[in-house]
């Protein structure tokens, strides 16, 4: 078993092996499918640009949908041993990047680790010159500082993993975004985790880190993916219904990679979802944002909480809700009709329809754990641009200055730009989020409709982001 080990903890031998590693992958001629140029490069060639899927003309690409997870599973798995055989030592294993973890002792593991600054095959010059310690990571970072004050920025950092892991991603596909098949169009829809906070994190780093296309150029993008990887055992730790696709499409999907001795290997799906299997494991850290609880609005604004947040109704609260029922719905997808929102937020009533009609379907599983799912269907934004939008419920009035740690936060949209897709192109997608555990820690479970607000925001704020319809479904 090889240990992947916190970048923040490394001593000071582990860093000398990690920078040499690179510095030996760099002296690789170009032309070795080794080399460090040539492993950047991998990235992209399955990001729409090389590779066609099985029995079609259309380029394949892994993010966005189902294929995000394993797919850089397996290329991190390759990139590990090629850097191993570098150093003709088995035992070694990237460390990971623990951006999730809040802790607020030196050395801080939610900044640009150390040893990706002072160690010359670590480092990218084109990283943010701003975002360099003892600067805070955002984990919705959308091209904007947010402005807070570290303590703030932890509490959003808990409530986004919370919300992204815990509460919003109670189901295989909202984790692990939609089934993506041979003959389908590209990126379905991504899930929880891969639109914030590993999308954030490309974007806070910035520089290469900044595009789909560059990104494997910067030593930390290994790291960093090393940290969204730990993160899929976490998940499945949690216990309830998160657990590995069942799906054979899922299972049966293949890549192809070089090996460490620039050998093409073509791997499956189903052979990545055990890291033991792949003999490789995570140094354990706290994971503290898995019982993290956001803290509930101090204000009682009108029109924004329907009931107080020990879920009581209050006097104040009936008002509210009446004036909830004067916002209008925009309803489901219909051919003709969209929204464009382009810098400020929208609001849409949302029935929820009645549950029973979906359980036949689902006969494996319990009333209980049948979820709840906002859908927010035909996002379209710029293929070239950051863009984002920030889901609220029942809080009408939020704008790009609420705050995210509150329970009405419900999750976030984030687009990565992406090089060799040019101005025109538009990145389409259907955005899922599970809101079961949210209508019930706003005390609004029984409730026969609710508002959502899209909140547009950061730099892509004026962005112009198409929606074309709301709904709510059961899965
Ligand atoms: Cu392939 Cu973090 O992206």
């Amino acid at each position: 078993m090889r240990v992947r080990m916190a970048s923040h903890l490394l001593d000071a031998a582990y860093i000398t092996k990690y920078n040499r590693a690179y510095e030996l992958m760099r002296a690789l001629p170009d032309d070795d499918p080794r080399s460090f140029s040539q492993q950047a490069s991998v990235h992209c060639a399955f990001c729409q640009s090389a590779y066609l899927q099985k029995n079609s003309n259309e380029k394949l690409q892994i993010h966005f949908s189902w294929l995000f997870y394993p797919w850089h599973r397996w290329y991190l798995y390759f990139h590990e041993r090629i850097l191993a055989k570098m150093l003709n030592d088995d035992t070694f294993a990237l460390p990971f990047w623990n951006w999730d973890n809040q802790a607020i002792f030196s050395p801080l593991p939610n900044v640009i680790p150390a040893v990706f600054i002072e160690n010359p095959a670590l480092v990218d010059n084109t990283r943010a010159p701003s975002h360099q310690p003892p600067t805070l990571v955002d984990l919705t970072y959308s091209g904007k500082p947010g402005g807070l004050d570290p303590e703030q920025q932890r509490a959003e950092n808990n409530n986004l993993m919370h919300q992204e892991l815990v509460s919003g991603a109670k189901t295989p596909s909202l984790f692990f975004g939609q089934a993506y098949r041979a003959g389908d169009a590209n990126a379905p829809g991504p899930g929880s985790v891969e639109r914030a906070p590993h999308t954030a994190v490309h974007l806070w780093t910035g520089g290469d880190m900044g595009n789909f296309g560059t990104a494997g150029r910067d030593p930390i993008f290994y790291s960093h993916h090393a940290n969204v990887d730990r993160l899929w055992n976490v998940w499945k730790s949690l216990g309830g219904r998160r657990k590995d696709i069942t799906d054979p499409d899922w299972l049966n999907a293949e890549f192809v990679f070089y090996d460490e001795n620039a050998t093409l290997i073509k791997v499956k799906v189903g052979d990545a979802v055990s890291t033991e299997k792949l003999r490789y494991t995570y140094q354990n850290v706290p994971n503290p944002w898995i019982t993290h609880i956001s803290s509930p609005l101090s204000i009682s604004i009108a029109g924004t909480k329907p009931v107080s947040s020990n879920g009581v109704a209050s006097p104040a609260a009936a008002e509210a809700t009446s004036l909830l029922e004067e916002i209008e719905e925009f309803g489901e997808e219909v051919e003709g009709k969209f929204k464009q929102l382009a810098g400020s937020a929208f609001q849409s009533k949302v029935k929820r329809p009645v549950k029973d009609l979906f359980k036949t379907l689902k006969k494996q599983i319990t009333d209980e754990e049948l979820e709840e799912v906002l859908v927010i269907q035909g996002v379209e934004v710029p293929s070239d641009k950051i863009s984002k939008f920030d889901v609220f419920i029942n809080l009408p009035d939020a704008n790009d200055k609420t705050s995210i740690n509150i329970p009405e936060f419900a999750g976030t949209f984030v687009n990565v730009p992406h090089l060799g897709m040019g101005p025109g192109m538009n990145r389409k997608a259907t955005l899922r989020i599970g809101i079961g555990d949210k209508l019930e820690q706003l005390g609004i479970k029984d409730v026969s409709s609710i508002v959502v607000t899209l909140v547009p925001k950061g730099q892509g704020k004026d962005v112009p982001i198409v929606i074309k319809g709301i709904k709510i479904e059961y899965e």
